[in-house]
């Protein structure tokens, strides 16, 4: 059988040029009428239960240390299509504040989410439904969210910051949803984050979760020794510009 795979940690050398399996079945096989009908990816694929998962409890949690971890946010459809487009899309070095590029300090690679994404949008519609159940609970004040696809090479990280630059404070929330398949702690690529406490937490970048944070507490990603994807995302108390994607903090 082909093997149809994401371009995850596929290594360089027998990726798409590898044809040593002379017997494969021609893609698409198709075995009886039903398999025939595709999916289309609906908007409705990515909807969450935000107030369920948002337990009481958890809110607390929020309010006061600043953070929380949900794992399992979407179905395997959802998840599968934000795989598959964050592995195959093209990513532009991502900059600091002023427009430099320092890659020992930030070295992710990134694009900026807009209508032309599918999956991508549909994302952003569920965050911008957490961000009103957060509104209704916690008075967050969001107006608008943003979010970027970013990949990490192997030997890159990003140093402590917040997602505020000083001075400014128009992010509110930051959520980072991750991408990877069977994350391991070897693969690096950790998030350390100092909570309202001050307390340290390390979290790892496992697929299918989100950490929602205050956007000021200070955090940094590991260096990770695996190829890393993630969403980056930011709620926004600033009226809405549309698509802006020059936003470069
Ligand atoms: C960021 C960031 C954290 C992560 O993009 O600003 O801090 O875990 N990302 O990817
Ligand atoms: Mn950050």
């Amino acid at each position: 059988m082909t093997m149809i795979s994401s371009n995850f940690d596929v290594p360089e050398a027998q990726s798409a040029t590898d044809h040593s399996d002379k017997t494969a079945t021609v893609f698409p096989y198709v075995e009886d009428e039903s398999s025939k009908s595709l999916h289309h990816l609906q908007s409705k694929d990515f909807s969450v239960d935000w107030s369920h998962r948002l337990s009481d409890p958890m809110l607390d949690a929020f309010a006061n240390q600043g953070w929380i971890v949900l794992d399992d946010i979407f179905a395997a459809t959802a998840l599968l299509a934000l795989q598959a487009e964050s592995g195959f899309i093209h990513y532009r070095d991502a900059q600091l504040t002023l427009g430099e590029r320092i890659s020992h300090i930030r070295g992710d690679k990134i694009r900026w989410i807009n209508q032309d994404f599918l999956a991508g949008f549909y994302y952003l519609q569920s965050i911008n439904e957490l961000a009103s159940v957060l509104n209704r609970n916690l008075f967050t004040g969001i107006r608008h969210s943003e979010a970027h696809y970013a990949c990490y090479p192997i030997g890159f990280g990003y140093q402590w910051h917040s997602d505020n630059p000083v001075g400014r404070d128009e992010r509110v929330i930051s959520a980072v949803f991750y991408l990877n398949d069977d994350w391991t702690a070897d693969d690096g690529g950790a998030l350390e984050i100092v909570d309202h406490d001050g307390v340290h937490h390390t979290v790892m970048p496992v697929a299918n979760r989100l950490i929602i944070f205050a956007s000021d507490l200070q955090h940094q990603v590991q260096l990770a020794h695996r190829k890393r994807y993630s969403i980056a995302t930011w709620m926004r108390r600033d009226s809405l510009v549309p698509f802006i994607g020059d936003s470069n903090y």
